[in-house]
């Protein structure tokens, strides 16, 4: 049976859209496995089945015009659900949990993104997930440049007129950039900015070595 740590670990993944978030979430969750780690891997918005739910509703069509505060708390009422019914019961029994996306996600696209007051989100993070902090969060930086080249090569077949499109999202992404920036300034010792304008093999071997770093260190207090 794969081994599990003391009151677990909780490890977010964070940063713009096509930073390299999945892509190194699974690099991670392969390296602690071979480990023999009990590892569960969820996303944000989403992994409850109330999440999926809400995660379309997010991501889908009836996101056009979304009004940034239905926007934000929905977030919470996925985040709220997650908490409870997926990560607490999981770190409880000793699990090492990533998660794609947590409160960090909220205060960088709705706060810094869309304007909505840090305060207001810190308040409902602490109303609706019970304040719960990750041990560690990788903030992958890239330019918003690459996020949105990134993102023209995956959705090469829907081809339309993007230039508006694209100087908008490039906007958009500085500030949330700027955002995630802050936020991992503010909170050093959980925050780590990553580079991530280089290979996904060059960005896993930091992402591991904080990992293993945080591994070998005592139980956290929850
Ligand atoms: N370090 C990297 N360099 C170049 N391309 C990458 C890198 N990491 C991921 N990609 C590619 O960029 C795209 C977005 O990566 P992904 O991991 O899905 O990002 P995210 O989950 O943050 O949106 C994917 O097509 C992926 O293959
Ligand atoms: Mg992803």
């Amino acid at each position: 049976m794969p081994a599990r740590t003391a009151r677990g670990r909780f490890l977010t993944f964070e940063g713009i859209d096509g930073c390299g978030k999945t892509t190194q979430l699974r690099l991670l969750a392969r390296a602690l496995r071979r480990r023999g780690l009990s590892v569960l891997v969820t996303r944000e918005p989403g992994g409850t089945p109330l999440g999926e739910r809400i995660r379309r509703l997010l991501l889908g069509r009836a996101s056009a015009g979304m009004d940034p505060h239905a926007e934000l708390l929905l977030m919470f009422a996925a985040r709220a659900q997650h908490v409870r019914q997926v990560i607490r019961p999981a770190l409880a029994s000793g699990r090492v949990v990533l998660s794609d996306r947590f409160t960090d996600a909220s205060l960088a696209y709705q706060g810094y993104g869309r304007g909505i007051d840090i305060a207001l989100i810190r308040r409902l993070h602490r109303a609706a997930a019970g304040g719960l902090r990750p041990d560690l969060t990788f903030v992958i930086d890239i330019d918003p440049r690459t996020s949105v080249r990134r993102a023209r090569r995956r959705n090469r077949r829907a081809r339309r007129d993007e230039g508006r499109f694209e100087r908008e999202a490039v906007e958009f992404y500085r500030r949330v950039r700027r955002g995630y920036r802050a936020l991992a300034a503010r909170e050093p010792r959980r925050g780590k900015l990553i580079p991530g304008e280089t290979t996904p093999e060059r960005i896993h071997s930091h992402v591991l070595a904080h990992a293993s770093r945080l591994l070998a260190r005592g139980a956290p207090r929850r």
